[in-house]
């Protein structure tokens, strides 16, 4: 546990006291709450259970790919997490409350970054979906609903852009709507980059997520093998609109 210590004393500018009282304030995102205070604590990062079993998404995402994305890809990034030594670090993060802002010294510590980065967007992805999807989609008449027509037009043409985005990102990444600097946005990132994500030239930029979308081939290839558009097509069942509408709500 000495080398945990002394890996987050090496990657943290804050002292942990000053951590632990900015995300009790400052977070109300509870899946990175929750990954933050393993960084505050000393604890091994774990695998969250999810909230649902394994064959609650189907038809639209299949039971063996649930398990392997949770238990083998997800479980991944965790274990690697864990495994990454004091020595290895040659970060600047001056924001570990949120787990937000990686600062390459000049590349990174690309370890950590990706398995950081894949644990904190898995764990967004599991809470953005909703068991036992009904027949028809439900898109609930929410303020995030209000807002995305008011930025969108309506609620067909989000869809619309956020599948397109969704669809032509080239190679592994995600898919976001984020809530930048109070503006709702479309935006994809590379690999297991997310929106927290920044650097001293974004560092005004005050990202929050609201709704994730996986489109890494593991996430749908046993099940849709190269037809990604119809994986997304389908994802729009399994949202869970209440989650979204909490992370739009709590997000400032
Ligand atoms: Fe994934």
């Amino acid at each position: 546990m000495n080398d945990r210590r002394d890996f987050f004393k090496k990657i943290g500018v804050l002292g942990l006291s000053s951590i632990a009282a900015k995300l009790s304030s400052n977070n109300k995102l509870e899946a990175i709450d929750s990954i933050a205070n393993h960084a505050n604590t000393n604890d091994a990062f774990t695998l969250p259970k999810l909230q649902f079993e394994y064959n609650a998404l189907a038809p639209f995402i299949d039971e063996q790919t649930m398990i392997v994305h949770h238990t083998k890809h997800h479980k991944g990034y965790v274990d690697k997490l864990n495994a990454i030594q004091s020595t290895e670090i040659n970060y600047k993060v001056d924001d570990i409350t949120k787990c937000r802002l990686i600062e390459p010294q000049p590349i990174g510590n690309i370890n950590l970054r990706n398995n950081l980065g894949g644990h904190v967007n898995h764990t967004l992805f599991w809470e953005l979906l909703k068991p036992n999807p009904k027949a028809e989609p439900n898109f609930p008449k929410t303020n995030l609903a209000e807002a995305i027509k008011i930025e969108f037009k309506s609620f067909e043409e989000f869809k619309k852009q956020f599948s397109e985005s969704a669809t032509k990102h080239f190679g592994s990444g995600w898919c976001w709507l984020i809530k930048q600097n109070g503006k709702l946005m479309i935006v994809t990132t590379p690999n297991q980059d997310n929106p927290f994500m920044r650097t001293s030239a974004t560092d005004k930029i005050k990202n929050e997520v609201v709704i994730a979308l996986d489109v890494w081939e593991h996430a749908y290839y046993l099940k849709y093998q190269n037809k990604r558009a119809d994986y997304i097509s389908n994802w729009w069942n399994i949202i869970n609109w209440e989650k979204a509408e909490t992370f739009y709500t709590n997000s400032k």
